[in-house]
């Protein structure tokens, strides 16, 4: 078959055209499975950046040639992965993304952190699976763990006004503070401005709304001291 201009264009009628592809279905197949994987790949870069963002809240920094851009991007791709290896990476990046990140620290899979400037944490820290700090200025003293799925947010909107929206009203970032040697369990909630005393533990579960006196054990929602560990300590009955 020719074209208008007199070409050959390589086969002799569409059925024709469509006959040689059956008999090159090597070909065919190869052309999609390529197609696939690249279009994966853009899927996966723009939820790369998109995730980054979200992780890190620093748009202007997503270029991967910025140190810091890279080091998020290195954050993004080690985020799931379980291993070794992978703490043993996630620590070093940690060390360069977060205002301060101790020695021995363990980030499990799936720690999401919302501003690394603002995160500081202190030695043999650990931080279980799919845990998320958010924004505020968040500080984590030594020895503190975490279990898996612990929220820790630091930013409340205001919501005075009925007249407009609560999303256009104003919020504000509260500190949060995790004295040292606390324990948290699975599943709880740290609310804005909250300062957890050294050695406290909190039950699994709860959401931490007011302060935490050091050595208490706290629970429920909102969290309660149930009772002290240090009139344990001294032989006393607890409170
Ligand atoms: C809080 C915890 C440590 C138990 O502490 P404890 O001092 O031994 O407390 P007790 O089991 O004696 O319970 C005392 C009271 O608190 C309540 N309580 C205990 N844990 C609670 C929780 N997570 N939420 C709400 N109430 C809780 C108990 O029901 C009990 O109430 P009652 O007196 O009305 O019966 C434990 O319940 C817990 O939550 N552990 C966390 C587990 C976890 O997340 N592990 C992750 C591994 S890293």
């Amino acid at each position: 078959m020719n074209s208008p201009t007199g070409e050959r264009l390589g086969f002799r009628s569409i059925p024709g055209f469509v006959k040689s592809l059956a008999r090159r279905p090597s070909q065919m197949v190869h052309r999609v499975f390529w197609r696939s994987i690249a279009a994966l790949t853009r899927g996966c870069l723009r939820s790369a950046a998109y995730h980054l963002n979200e992780m890190v809240g620093f748009p202007e920094q997503y270029h991967p040639l910025y140190s810091r851009g890279l080091l998020h991007f290195l954050w993004f791709l080690l985020k799931p992965i379980e291993g070794g290896l992978a703490l043993r990476l996630r620590h070093l990046v940690a060390r360069g993304l977060f205002a301060r990140c101790g020695k021995g620290v363990t980030l499990r899979p799936g720690v999401s952190i919302y501003d690394g400037r603002a995160l500081s944490i202190g030695d043999h820290v650990s931080i279980g699976n799919g845990s998320y700090i958010g924004g505020g200025p968040v500080n984590i003293g030594d020895n503190v763990r975490m279990a898996r799925y612990v929220v820790i947010e630091t930013f409340d909107h205001h919501f005075n006004r009925l007249d407009i929206p609560i999303r256009l009203q104003d919020g504000q970032n509260k500190p949060v503070v995790i004295e040292e040697d606390v324990w948290i369990g699975v599943r709880v909630t740290i609310c804005p401005g909250v300062r957890i005393g050294r050695g406290s533990v909190i039950g699994a579960g709860s959401v931490v709304t007011r302060n935490i006196p050091e050595y208490s054990v706290a629970a429920g929602v909102p969290a309660r001291v149930i009772r002290s560990r240090s009139a344990q300590q001294d032989g006393k009955s607890p409170v």
